[in-house]
């Protein structure tokens, strides 16, 4: 049936009426509503996640729902699984495209009809959030393309609006999920295309812990190569897209992880089952949820998850460089300007082992220590600097250098602008053996895989390094003793040391 659905008939009709739809309205438009139609290939491929519904009649959530293709996709699979009564409520903001919508849902009505079925649907042309179901309202099935867009905390309207379900707010896409969430009846599932940042990061815990509380996870559909996804539209959304299945009040021993290159390559999807513990970190208050891509990197993140201690439990700390390069223009000089300056580090200056500022690079400058200095620099002490961010076609995430106080010893302060992160140990001072150690170890692939199966950003975040399992501090030093021996940085001499002293086993 989804296979007809999507050659002929209906899907066909759906998508002459998107085209036209999106033929008049501008992508600005378009844009500030967060407007991205899912490709019908991936409509289907959601809708084909959903199992049979306990209810006779099935009533159906689409939220945000554009020209109407997730409900096309998920009645086609109601059909597919014999539900014959379904009703749909669909919300959507934009009163452009409400006639379209419902167009296309007299479509899967007469669909219905001519399968002696019956589709019954209510378009409701308000803000999902604002305005979001009413309580006594519940659903069995929800298969959701939200909008993305951050708001401001402190004059948006949305800002409070799901307060009661889970506090601090960093995107609509979340508020979507929460409120369908919260709409779902026991043992309700939601299907839902969304970036992958909620996964991790500072921002959205509480909203993790809302969503885990509730649902169980049943399964994570990852795709290999970012920015793919939504191919087909005229505009792409540069994201990381995850798709993830959730079931209300369920219980589940395994998830299931599926991952593919990108959307047009569903049909040759991998798909492995893994213990919940591996994928939801419950082991601190973050809940990370960590996707292994492959068999392998779920290899790695087990063995990563045998290290005897976490970052912070060895007694290290990792901050974000304190200077905002934007915010203290004024304090910012030429790399010649040698008079009551100091260097100040900027990516650039990272490189793995050794975080280099020679002034001669023009990308190198100094901050001028001029009143008020204090606040924007740290004590000349011993550093290990771990960049914040990898450009995307990068093919590492961390690159780590050790910076040595002794490399301008007459100095008090040093720069670290925030775009690059600093570690240090938390009492007492870190030795040069201990930097070049933690920065092996950063520098090393198993731990940069352990870091891709907790975070699809290029973005290394301070607060996902604080919670990883991390080897002792005996094991950091034995390796920087090791390490310092060598010439210079070679990615497999290092991995060599760092795997042999951790005891990690087959990295390829
Ligand atoms: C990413 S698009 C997805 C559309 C459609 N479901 C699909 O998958 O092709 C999100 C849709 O949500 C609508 N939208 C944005 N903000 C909304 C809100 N606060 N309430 C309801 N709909 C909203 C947009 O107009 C857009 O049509």
């Amino acid at each position: 049936m989804l296979q007809r659905l999507t050659n002929s008939g209906p899907m066909n009709e759906v998508l002459e009426l998107q085209s036209t739809y999106l033929r008049s309205k501008p992508l600005e438009d378009r844009k500030s509503l967060g407007q991205f139609f899912t490709a019908p290939v991936v409509a289907n491929y959601m809708a084909s996640m959903l199992h049979k519904p306990k209810d006779k009649k099935v009533r159906v959530l689409d939220a945000g729902a554009g020209t109407g293709i997730l409900t096309v996709s998920t009645a086609a699979q109601l059909l597919e699984l014999d539900c014959k009564l379904v009703h749909a409520v669909l919300y959507e903001l934009d009163s452009s495209v409400i006639s379209h919508l419902n167009q296309t849902m007299k479509l899967i009505e007469n669909l219905y009809q001519s399968k002696k079925g019956q589709f019954t649907f209510e378009v409701r042309n308000s803000d999902f959030v604002l305005d979001r179901p009413a309580k006594l309202e519940s659903f069995d099935v929800s298969v959701i393309n939200p909008p993305y867009f951050k708001y401001n905390v402190k004059t948006s309207p949305y800002a409070k609006a799901v307060s009661d379900l889970y506090s601090g707010d960093p995107n609509i896409y979340a508020s979507f999920m929460a409120i369908v969430t919260a709409s779902l009846n026991e043992g309700g599932q939601m299907v839902a295309i969304t970036p992958r940042s909620f996964t991790n990061g500072l921002y959205f815990k509480n909203f993790r812990d809302y969503l885990l509380g509730a649902t169980a996870i049943e399964s994570i559909h990852i795709f290999k190569h970012r920015n793919r996804v939504f191919k087909n539209d005229a505009d792409k959304v540069l994201q990381e897209n995850i798709i993830c299945k959730f079931v209300k009040s369920a219980n589940y021993e395994t998830v299931e992880v599926r991952a593919s290159d990108c959307d047009s390559s569903l049909t040759n999807t991998t798909i492995q089952k893994y213990p919940l513990e591996l994928i939801v970190d419950r082991s601190n208050d973050q809940r990370l949820i960590r996707i292994p891509e492959s068999l392998m990197e779920a290899k790695h993140l087990k063995q990563a998850e045998q290290l005897e201690s976490t970052f912070t439990d060895s007694g290290y700390f990792i901050s974000t460089g304190p200077v905002v390069e934007h915010r203290t223009r004024n304090f910012i000089v030429s790399a010649d300007n040698r008079s009551n300056t100091a260097p100040l580090y900027r990516p650039h200056n990272v490189t793995p082992y050794t975080a280099l500022w020679t002034g001669e690079d023009k990308k190198d400058v100094r901050f001028e220590l001029q009143e008020q200095h204090e606040k924007h620099m740290l004590k000349n002490k011993n550093y290990v600097l771990l960049k914040r961010f990898s450009s995307k076609d990068e093919k590492r995430r961390l690159v780590s250098g050790v910076y040595l106080a002794k490399y301008f010893e007459n100095l008090e302060f040093i720069g670290f602008g925030n775009k690059v992160n600093y570690i240090g140990v938390k009492s007492g001072e870190l030795t040069k053996k201990e930097a070049y150690g933690l920065s092996a170890i950063f520098n090393g692939s198993f731990f940069d895989r352990y870091f891709r199966c907790i975070s699809g950003n290029t973005q290394v975040n301070a607060t996902e390094i604080r919670v990883m399992r991390f080897p002792t501090r005996d094991q950091v030093r034995t390796i920087g003793e090791e390490v310092l021996k060598l010439k210079a940085f070679d990615a497999d001499k290092n991995n060599t040391i760092v795997n042999r002293v951790l005891k990690i086993k087959d990295t390829v």
